[in-house]
């Protein structure tokens, strides 16, 4: 069954990012398939890992209009794929 990990804070410069890299690659390198989701305006997390293959849809399309499946990338790591944001104007928050 497939699980959500939610890594929030309000704060800035915490971890965010490094957490949910290192536990998506730990999860990956344990052979679970896991999707990484990059919702931050920052991009940080899409650009963590060497991107495999590339799809031209992101976090926008998701919310948006497109189906998850079409905006999944690839990652240089067996099993970890991600949603890549492309939302480096913020337009999702305001
Ligand atoms: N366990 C750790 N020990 C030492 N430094 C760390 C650790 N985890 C993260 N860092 C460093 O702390 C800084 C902030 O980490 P990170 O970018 O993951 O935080 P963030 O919460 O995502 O930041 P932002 O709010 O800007 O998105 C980075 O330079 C990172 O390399
Ligand atoms: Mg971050």
């Amino acid at each position: 069954m497939a699980k959500t990990i939610g890594v929030v804070s309000t704060k800035g410069g915490v971890g965010k990012t490094s957490v949910t890299a290192s536990i998506g690659a730990v999860l990956a390198d344990m052979g679970q398939k896991v999707l990484l989701v990059d919702g931050d305006f920052q991009q940080s997390l899409s650009s963590y890992y060497r991107i495999r293959n590339k799809t031209d849809f992101g976090i926008i399309e998701l919310i948006t209009k497109v189906s998850p499946d079409n905006c999944i990338s690839t990652t240089d790591i067996p099993h970890l794929h991600i949603i890549q944001s492309n939302d480096n104007k913020a337009k999702l928050l305001y």
